[in-house]
C-alpha cells in the first residue's frame, strides 16, 4: 500500500532542534521528510541516527516500504542560494509534491550576530526571502517557522504573553523578527493561500531519550546544559563562569525557562496539524505581537512556563551526571535580564501542547547523550 505520509520540508535537519522535529514527524505517522542543510552547524550522521530511532520504533514485521518512508532524503546545500531550494521542489514536483515547510535553519549565536550583521541577514532573512519565493512559485502555502523568545527582548511581563511588544536587543533577535514579519506579510498579501505559524521556542535542552542524537555545537556551547554536560566529560576544565547572584530571583541568578526538546520538537507536529484550522487564525488580534493582520499568520510561546534558575540547573546536571561542578560567581553580563518565562497559554489551548518532561528527564537525557558521545557525532559515524 502506498504510504499516507505528507512530505514536509525541514531546513536544517541536522542540526538540534531540527533532528528531533524531524524524528517527531516520522514518528507521527502522518509525514515524510527531506531536508537541505550545509552542515555548517551539523553532521549528516544525525539524519541517519533519526531515521535508525524512527525505524526501530516501527511494530515487528514492518515492511521494507514502511522502513523506507522513514529515510530522510537530504540535499546538501545552501538555502540562502534560491537555485538550491528551487531543485528540491522542483524534484518532489513528480512524486506528489511537498505538503509543507518548517523552516528551522539559521544562524543562531547572539554573540556572534553583532559581529558578522550581513552574514546574518544573509543567512537568516535573504533565506528566508527565498524559501518564501519558491513555496509560492510551486504552491506550497504551508509554513513552520522556528522563531525565539529572543523578539521579546527584556519584556515588560513575566511570563511573556505572545501580544508582549517585540523589541529584540541584537542583530541575530532582529533576524527573527524580522523573518516573522515578512512571513506575517506574506500571509496576508494572500489569506485564501498562505498559513504560518511561527513557534517561539524559550530554552530548548536534553536529548531523544535514547542518547543517539542530542545538541553537538561546533565550539564552546553558547546555552547553559550543553556546556554544563560538556564540562562532565572533561571539557572546559576552568569551571562554570556565573555572571551575577544579585538579581531580584529566588537565589539570586538569572532563570530562564528550559524546555525539553522531545516536547518542543512535539509542538512542531502540533503546529503542523493546527495550520489547516481557520478558527485558530481568527482571534490572532494583538496575539502575535503585530497588531492585526488580515492574513492566516500566528505565532505561539513554546515553554515549559516555569523558571530554573543557573543554580537550579547546574545542581540538577551535578544529579544527572555525578560530576561536581566548579563554579565562580562574576559579575552581571550586559544585556542579561533577571528572569524570562514563557506564558504557554495560547500553545495550550489553541494547539494542544502541552511541555511535559520535567527537569530531572531533560538532565538525564542531555547527559545520556553526552556520556554515549562525548566527541559528540564527530569520528562516531
Ligand atoms: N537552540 C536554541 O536555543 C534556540 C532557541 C530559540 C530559537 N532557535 C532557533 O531554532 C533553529 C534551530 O536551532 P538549533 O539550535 O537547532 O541550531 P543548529 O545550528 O543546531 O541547527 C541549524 C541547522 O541549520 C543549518 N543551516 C544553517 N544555515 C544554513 C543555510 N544557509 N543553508 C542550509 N542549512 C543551514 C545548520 O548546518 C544546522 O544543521 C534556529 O532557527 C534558531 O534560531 C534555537
Amino acid at each position: 500500500m502506498a504510504s499516507p505520509r505528507k512530505t514536509v520540508l525541514i531546513t536544517g535537519a541536522a542540526g538540534y532542534i531540527g533532528s528531533h522535529i524531524a524524528l517527531c514527524c516520522l514518528l507521527s505517522g502522518k509525514y515524510s521528510v527531506v531536508t537541505i542543510d550545509n552542515f555548517h552547524n551539523s553532521f549528516p550522521t544525525a539524519l541517519e541516527r533519526v531515521t535508525k530511532i524512527a525505524q526501530d520504533a516501527l511494530p515487528a514485521g514492518a515492511s521494507d516500504e514502511d522502513k523506507k518512508a522513514l529515510e530522510i532524503k537530504c540535499y546538501r546545500g545552501d538555502i540562502s542560494i534560491k537555485s538550491e531550494i528551487d531543485q528540491i521542489f522542483k524534484d518532489y514536483e513528480g512524486k506528489g509534491g511537498i505538503w509543507g515547510v518548517i523552516h528551522v535553519a539559521a544562524l543562531k549565536a547572539v554573540g556572534e550576530s553583532g559581529e558578522i550583521p550581513i552574514k546574518y541577514y544573509e543567512n537568516n532573512i535573504t533565506a528566508t526571502i527565498n524559501l518564501l519565493d519558491v513555496m509560492d512559485k510551486y504552491k506550497v502555502y504551508n509554513l513552520v517557522y522556528s522563531s525565539s523568545a529572543t523578539v521579546y527582548g527584556a519584556p515588560p511581563q513575566c511570563p511573556i504573553p505572545e501580544s508582549s511588544p517585540l523589541q529584540p536587543e541584537s542583530c541575530y533577535g532582529r533576524t527573527k523578527f524580522m523573518s516573522e514579519l515578512i512571513i506575517k506579510d506574506v500571509c496576508d498579501s494572500a489569506p485564501d493561500k498562505w498559513r504560518a505559524i511561527s513557534l517561539r521556542y524559550f530554552n530548548p535542552a536534553g536529548a531523544h531519550p535514547s542518547g543517539q542524537i542530542g545538541e553537538d555545537p561546533r565550539g564552546r556551547p553558547g546555552n547553559l546544559l550543553p556546556l554544563l554536560a560538556q564540562m562532565a566529560v572533561g571539557k572546559f576544565p576552568e569551571g562554570l563562569k556565573i555572571f551575577g547572584n544579585d538579581y531580584d530571583t529566588p537565589d539570586g541568578t538569572c532563570v530562564r525557562d528550559y524546555i525539553h526538546i522531545m516536547d518542543l520538537a512535539e509542538g512542531h507536529v502540533l503546529a503542523l496539524a493546527a495550520l489547516p484550522r481557520d478558527e485558530i487564525y481568527a482571534a490572532q488580534g494583538q496575539a502575535a505581537g503585530f497588531g492585526s493582520s488580515g492574513g492566516k499568520y500566528k505565532a505561539y510561546n513554546l515553554g515549559k512556563g516555569k523558571g530554573m534558575s543557573v543554580l537550579n540547573m547546574v545542581d540538577a546536571m551535578q544529579k544527572a551526571s555525578g560530576f561536581k561542578y566548579k563554579t565562580e560567581i562574576v559579575g552581571r553580563r550586559t544585556g542579561d535580564v533577571p528572569e524570562l518565562t514563557a506564558d504557554p497559554a495560547l500553545a495550550e489551548k489553541e494547539l494542544e501542547f502541552k511541555a511535559k518532561r520535567d527537569l530531572e528527564a531533560m538532565c538525564r537525557d542531555q547527559w545520556n547523550w553526552q556520556s554515549n558521545n562525548p566527541k559528540g557525532y564527530e569520528n562516531q559515524a
